[in-house]
């Protein structure tokens, strides 16, 4: 079996339009606000370098600009190419377009991640929450939103007898092919198990029912949400967290670069427009600007 074959698999949205499908006048207005609100009530508003993981099209990238640098990643380069042509060339934003379960960074690179919506996409939570860890410097702030299994619909349902699982259980829920529900308590022990500790967790999109949306204006939707966020009831289909790396770990904030080879680990060098890491004699390109670690070159 070749090493690629042994990894897990990847829901890719490569030439999707996730943005048009999902987003742009689909009437998501009022979970675009309450993602916001819980992204500004949790992470610290100022850092050096922030990753956000599964940037998408850049959907919430406008709100990290009290950090120094943002890096956008993403395993779809379409997604990352769009993003770059709404926020620009800036040197503040770094797009790369690489496998989570594989970050070509090197240890303690950011004081700040985030990833939302996005850890529903992955069979295995701990190998994605470790490498997050990984590059994080100690003391960082990860703030993550994950899929809840235990949500009032998925409790009703089940009580009725019309969902076979249950929303009660601790293992995850594969709904969809590469699309899981978790159980906050799960979440939580990952986290803990790869060396984050856990700060506050809102409870966020509570009204996300269509029924209810054609009825009741967004502002008013968005205003019940805020209220309910942090009432510590996480019976909401979306949670929002705080996580703060913990540990000693190394921290290089002050690195000279932050790329890794995703391969070994070990260092990369800059040759032209590649990268190139003696350590597995491959290369990667940087294409117009987007650092590609999808497929190597050599
Ligand atoms: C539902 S979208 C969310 C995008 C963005 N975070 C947002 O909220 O608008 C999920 C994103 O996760 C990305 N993704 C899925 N698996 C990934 C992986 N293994 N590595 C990196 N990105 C991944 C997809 O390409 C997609 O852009």
């Amino acid at each position: 079996m070749t090493k690629q074959a042994q990894r897990p698999n990847i829901c890719d949205y490569e030439g999707s339009d996730y943005r048009q499908r999902f987003w742009e006048g689909k009437g998501r207005d009022y979970e675009d606000r309450v993602e916001r609100i819980a992204l500004r009530r949790l992470l610290p508003g100022h850092g050096r370098r922030l990753l956000e993981v599964g940037a998408g099209f850049g959907r919430l990238t406008n709100e990290y600009e009290g950090y120094d640098q943002v890096i956008l990643l993403d395993y779809s380069l379409s997604q990352l190419q769009y993003a770059q042509e709404q926020l620009g060339r800036d040197p503040r934003y770094v797009y790369v377009a690489a496998d989570a379960y594989h970050l070509p960074f090197r240890a303690g690179v950011f004081d700040g991640a985030t990833m939302i919506r996005v850890l529903h996409h992955f069979a295995d939570v701990p190998a994605v929450l470790g490498q997050i860890r990984r590059v994080l410097s100690p003391g960082a702030s990860f703030v993550l939103e994950h899929a809840n299994k235990r949500n009032l619909k998925a409790m009703l349902r089940y009580a009725l007898g019309k969902q076979p699982w249950s929303p009660y259980t601790l293992e995850p829920v594969e709904f969809v092919e590469l699309n899981f529900d978790f159980h906050p308590q799960y979440i939580r022990e990952v986290l803990d198990g790869v060396g984050f500790t856990i700060g506050e967790r809102l409870a966020v999109s509570y009204f996300r029912l269509d029924a209810l949306k054609e009825r009741v204006s967004a502002d008013v939707l968005v205003k019940l949400d805020t209220a309910l966020q942090g009432s510590g009831l996480l019976y909401s289909p979306s949670i929002f967290m705080l996580c703060k790396a913990a540990g000693d770990g190394a921290s290089a904030l002050d690195a000279s670069t932050i790329f890794a080879c995703p391969e070994t680990g070990g260092e990369l060098i800059r040759e032209g427009d590649t990268l190139y890491s003696p350590g597995a004699g491959q290369r990667w390109a940087i294409r117009d600007g987007i650092y590609d670690f999808k497929a190597a070159l050599d």
